[in-house]
């Protein structure tokens, strides 16, 4: 069985009105991750933030703070649209990894909660601003995810401050008089197994204990989506009786006062709002393999190069066609470059347009312009009016070249 495409009649239009290769998301889609999240962890006193490196497209950021989210964000640019957008500044976490003393001081500037994940940053940071607030991120030394390159904790992570070296944490912070307000993990990505979960969590909140001024601990994102027709995504039955149920109990006993519990995702809340459009400009039979190369590449979507990562992929334009075994290929000069390999999709002739299914997180915030060629149009459809609105274009060759030019 195939996953089938959001909201085909609109896309089929987009793919018409707009050409491709365009990513297309989806408002409604991300209203109801939110809700959805929100109702599975009602009763906590929660803050919700979003990963922005998810996808950092504009509008989808209007919503994130429409409904009250705040931001997690990694760098300097993340955080300067985080703020440009609006977000109070006390629900904007400033993450970058292997902080630079110049975007300490910028966060500390804009009066945003960092978070330290190395030692040697937290005594910086002491040293420059002695008697602030700031949040630590620790490596409770068990990760997950959907693949190793998406693990973020464990012994062998460069991630967050190893959950042994919590003395040194407290040192640190006494002799510059530091205040931890907030403890911060996230273990990895496109996790499933809520068991591995709760037992980092669990890690996190006995070091917790020893903290008495906290306001918040940090659950990190990590929550996996379903990417294929037979998956379910991470258990939310499980992800409340496990995660829960037990971080209510926990709270209600800790040492430290009105504590809120935050989580962070990214995928959850864009993966399938979004889709990429691609066109079939090419079929090519060879003993084995029918490849169907399209007018995209690893350079839009690089997570089945980078992580063998499935997205599903169906054929638009002939949607009651033969299911036949494809292998979806891109334009670019690397063997890595596929959509799908020895999938079945509907029949699929030249001129057809595929819908790349579930690329709303880490599909454009990923993408690049290797071998020059542009990055796709980008298009929002509005939960209320779903008028399509295209918030960025295709570059021409032209411009793609005086953009060049201009640097040297
Ligand atoms: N918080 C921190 C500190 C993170 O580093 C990340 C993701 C998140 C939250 C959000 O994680 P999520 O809820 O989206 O799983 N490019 C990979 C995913 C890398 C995730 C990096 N960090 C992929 O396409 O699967």
């Amino acid at each position: 069985m195939l996953k089938t495409a959001p909201f085909p009649e609109a896309l089929r239009k987009i793919a018409s009105d707009y050409g491709t290769p365009t990513y297309v998301y989806f408002e409604q889609t991300v209203l109801d991750r939110i809700n959805s999240l929100k109702t599975h962890l009602a009763g906590l006193p929660l803050q919700l933030l979003y990963a922005m490196k998810a996808n950092h497209a504009v509008p989808i950021m209007e919503r994130m703070k429409k409904e009250g989210l705040g931001i997690d964000a990694v760098s300097p640019a993340e955080l300067l649209l985080a703020l440009k957008l609006g977000f109070p500044t006390e629900k904007i976490l400033f993450s970058a990894n292997n902080m630079t003393d110049h975007e300490m001081h910028f966060a500390i500037q804009q009066g945003v909660i960092l978070n330290v994940g190395e030692l040697s940053r937290l005594e910086k940071l002491g040293k420059a601003y002695p008697g602030t607030s700031v949040c630590v991120r620790l490596n409770p030394q068990i990760g997950a995810g959907h693949h190793k390159h998406v693990i973020t904790a464990g012994t062998e992570s460069k991630f967050g401050i190893p959950v042994e070296q919590i003395e040194e944490i407290h040192a640190i912070s006494k002799k510059y008089d530091l205040h931890i307000q907030g403890l911060h993990q996230h273990i990895g990505s496109g996790i499933l197994d809520t068991d591995t979960l709760w037992k980092a969590i669990s890690v996190m909140l006995n070091a917790s204990i020893s903290f008495e001024r906290l306001e918040f601990i940090n659950m990190g994102g990590g929550l996996g989506i379903p990417y294929k027709a037979n998956e379910t995504g991470i258990p939310m039955d499980e992800f409340e009786s496990k995660i829960v149920t037990p971080l209510k109990r926990f709270i209600a006993d800790h040492p430290s006062d009105g504590l809120h519990i935050w989580f962070e995702p990214g995928r959850y809340f864009t993966a399938e709002c979004g889709v990429l459009l691609a066109t079939v400009n090419t079929l090519k039979e060879t003993e084995h393999i029918t490849f169907a190369g399209v007018d995209s590449g690893m350079n839009h979507l690089i997570r089945p190069a980078m992580y063998g990562a499935f997205h599903e992929v169906v054929n638009l334009t002939n949607p009651d066609g033969e299911l036949k075994p494809y292998d979806v290929v891109g334009n670019i000069c690397e063997s890595a470059d596929f959509f799908a390999r020895g999938r079945l999709i509907q029949e699929l002739r030249e001129g057809d347009v595929v819908a790349v299914l579930d690329a709303g997180a880490y599909g454009m915030s990923m993408a690049n312009m290797y071998n020059l060629r542009s990055l796709p149009a980008e298009i929002f459809v509005p939960a209320d009016s779903q008028i399509p609105h295209a918030f960025r274009s295709r570059k021409t060759a032209e411009q793609l070249v005086d953009a060049e030019l201009l640097n040297v």
